[in-house]
């Protein structure tokens, strides 16, 4: 049974359809407000920030039922480019200026949900202290900025809607007075090498010149002096920019079935239920895929690291390895078809220590005919690989220590903050070539 709803946003009156459980988030993101970011389904990235009546709400955490009556506010509605063609508009906000002023947008995943949450603040504040606007602004996570900028934004544009005024950002940084006309400095080596144990060289290190500066800093055109990102009016209006942001007509939503299990067989699996649901338009397994090897190693090509991947394979390896992909009309159809898909394993023993993983006759993980070996790797002893740096002369370093600590150190697996979420989205482009968005710094592997 769907609802229909009437939601009130950013003043002006939407006629929505809304499945009972869906979220604010859901529908705001389908009638194209792209500036309410997904970051996590529990409202602490903050990302998801909206105002509910001048209040700031995480938008996945509240139903769209529960928005209805309601005065739902988001940063489109803030302000816009003061430049749009022939046409003038009332320009961005002054909060909105002074983020991209003061360069308080680094990657602008967050900047939407900031300024809204300190334009609550203001709203009630006018002149608020530091420690307030960090508190403010404190449910929205910034994994960028340190959250320095933002706070100076906000200081700033506070006084400015006081009608204070603010010094200018423009200035240039102070140059140290050494730099100013000072001779370029050659008496640092240009190369220099470390010699190992046994006498070869092991490693060359060249040492760039160090450059001084010798013009004088007023007539720089663009050194020493902040400039604009390029990017910070478009982010600061929370325009599409994150791969999750762009959407194609007749697109197809795909979803991943996971492994439940640390090691196990597939011994078969069958797709025709999944299949069957209206809005499936494809599900895939190992047996649709061709065996290609590759390697999620490394940030270049060659890639450091062995080959032993496949995008699906007849065995899982731990517990989230991929079993099937299903593309469908719309998420949720999509999720619910990776429920329908039915997968009958048989489990191998798993390994759960490191240490354990290389004694003799450990289950071997990749076992694959196919993997290819990289430097030290040992798939017989589930080694990834083995480096070892040897620099100097070791034990005349243990000798003329003060202090010898030994220990092990175990690192856990760790993943950087990010908010945004991993997402890709391809297409054919009109030359017929495979375009591919997605969120990744390493291009290589996606080419792959
Ligand atoms: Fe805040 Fe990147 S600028 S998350």
């Amino acid at each position: 049974m769907m609802l229909n709803l009437e939601l009130n946003i950013n003043k002006e009156t939407y006629q929505v359809s809304a499945y009972p459980g869906e979220r604010l988030f859901t529908i705001l993101r389908r009638l194209g407000f792209s500036s309410v970011k997904f970051g996590d389904e529990h409202g602490k990235s903050g990302s998801d920030t909206v105002l509910m009546d001048g209040k700031p709400v995480n938008s996945y955490l509240l139903l769209a039922a529960q928005a209805e009556g309601h005065e739902i506010e988001t940063i489109e509605m803030m302000g816009e480019h003061p430049h749009q063609g022939w046409k003038e508009t009332r320009g961005l906000h002054i909060l909105q200026q002074e983020f991209v002023k003061t360069g308080a947008i680094q990657c602008g995943y967050c900047t939407p949900a900031q300024i809204l949450a300190a334009k609550e603040l203001l709203s009630r504040e006018p002149d608020p202290t530091e420690e307030q606007v960090r508190d403010a602004i404190s449910g929205v996570l910034c994994r960028c900025t340190g959250y320095k900028k933002p706070v100076e934004a906000v200081l700033r544009a506070a006084a400015r809607l006081r009608g204070v005024e603010v010094p200018p950002i423009e200035d240039p940084i102070e140059v140290p007075p050494e730099w100013i006309n000072s001779p370029f400095d050659d008496s640092i080596p240009q190369e220099k090498t470390v010699q190992s144990i046994d006498g070869t060289t092991l490693t060359a290190e060249k040492v760039i010149t160090t450059l001084k500066v010798s013009t004088k800093p007023e007539d720089w055109q663009q050194v020493g002096k902040p400039k604009v990102k390029v990017d910070a009016v478009k982010l600061v209006q929370g325009k599409p920019a994150f791969v999750a942001d762009f959407e194609h007509r007749d697109m197809l939503y795909a979803k991943v079935l996971f492994s439940p299990h640390a090691h196990a067989l597939i011994k078969s699996i069958r797709t025709e239920k999944a299949l069957e649901i209206p809005g499936v338009a494809a599900v895939l397994t190992h047996k649709d895929l061709p065996r290609v090897i590759y390697s999620t190693a490394g940030q270049s090509d060659p890639i450091p690291g062995p080959l032993d991947c496949f995008s699906l394979d007849n065995k899982v390896r731990f517990v989230g390895d991929r079993v099937a992909f299903v593309a469908a009309e719309s998420e949720e159809i999509a999720e619910r078809a990776t429920k329908e898909i039915e997968v009958e394993y048989e489990l191998l023993d798993p390994i759960f220590d490191s240490r354990d993983s290389m004694k003799p006759g450990a289950p071997v993980i990749h076992d694959e005919k196919e993997y290819v070996n990289f430097a030290d790797s040992d798939p017989e002893r589930n080694l990834a690989a083995e480096i070892r740096i040897d620099i100097g002369d070791l034990e005349q370093g243990f000798k003329d220590a003060d202090h010898i600590f030994e220990a092990e150190y175990e690192v856990p697996k760790v993943q950087p903050a990010h908010i945004e979420p991993h997402a890709v989205v391809t297409y054919w482009d009109e030359d017929d070539r495979l375009v591919i968005r997605t969120s990744t710094q390493v291009p290589f592997h996606v080419r792959g």
